[in-house]
């Protein structure tokens, strides 16, 4: 059975209308299945309820109707076994850097002295060595979020769940934390859903990608990204440069495209209404 299962999972969210019981449809019948070791990236136009189903996933909210099975099991609260990177840098203020990742491994069990080291390996690997005794209102936008995601895979958690982690962060930046999120991920069979705004992130990191649409969210469809042995020795460089590459960036562009468009329509319709 599949790691991850949603089944026709809607949310729906109260509306402040004067209309009595009034509310509002943020995802509608989600049906999608992602299998253990899979990297699934979920694009769709601002406000299609993306980060609405990765804390659904995360377990933070709960459907309004439809369940999420992981392992089998339904989701009814947060875990250890899903580690979540949200689209605000989520860091805990009063503590350093190190600090900050440390507190994952708290709850899993580490050893105080084995935790620092740990803590300085992961925040080596996203490039912040040297900066491990800032603290977050010293860090950049950039910093901070590599922080959280140094913090998420500190404590090794089976499922990753990454709300576009990426997005503030300039381009040399982002394109090499998007390599070393494709090497940990191969290194270790985490199981990843990868939300972004980004088409050429998207191609580049998921094996399929989920296009959502707008109001209500559902899904669109899911398109199958395959490069046959790319991941084998490819640089991102010959990857991204490669006629495979832009056919499947212009087919998620055109499905994005029409959602985007959609979106608009609706909102000019509401203004006028
Ligand atoms: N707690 C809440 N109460 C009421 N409405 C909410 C709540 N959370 C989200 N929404 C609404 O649900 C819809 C989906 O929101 P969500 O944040 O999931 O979108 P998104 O796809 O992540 O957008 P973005 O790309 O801008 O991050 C939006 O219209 C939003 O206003
Ligand atoms: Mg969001």
């Amino acid at each position: 059975m599949a790691k991850i299962v949603f089944e026709s999972v809607t949310k729906t969210f109260p509306t402040k209308d004067k209309k009595e019981k009034a509310e509002f449809t943020a995802l509608d019948g989600i049906d999608l299945e992602i299998e253990a070791g899979e990297f699934l990236v979920v694009v769709g136009p601002s406000g299609c309820g993306k980060s609405t189903l990765l804390d659904l996933l995360g377990g933070l909210t709960r459907p309004t109707s439809g369940q999420i099975l992981l392992d089998g099991r339904p989701v009814t609260g947060p875990g250890l076994d899903r580690g979540i990177v949200f689209q605000q840098y989520a860091l805990l203020p009063w503590r350093t850097a190190l600090g900050n990742v440390e507190f994952g491994l708290e709850a899993t069990g580490v050893p105080r002295r084995q935790r620092a080291a740990k803590a300085r390996e992961f925040l080596d690997l996203v490039g912040l060595a040297g900066f491990e005794d800032r603290h977050p209102h010293e860090l950049s936008g950039g910093m901070r979020q590599r922080v959280a995601i140094a913090r998420s895979l500190a404590y090794d958690p089976d499922v990753l769940l990454m709300d576009e982690p990426f997005a503030a962060l300039d381009a040399q930046t982002r394109e090499s934390l998007q390599d070393e999120l494709r090497r940990i991920w191969q290194r270790t069979g985490k199981t990843v859903v990868f939300i972004t705004h980004g088409i050429e992130e998207a191609v580049y990191l998921g094996q399929r990608v989920a296009v959502i649409t707008s109001r209500p969210g559902r899904v669109k469809e899911v398109v199958p990204v395959s490069f046959g042995d790319r991941a084998i020795g490819a640089s991102g460089e010959d990857l991204r440069s490669s006629p495979e590459f832009a056919r499947y960036r212009h087919e998620i562009w055109t499905l994005l495209h029409d959602e985007v468009a959609r979106a608009q329509q609706l909102e000019k319709e509401e203004a006028s209404v």
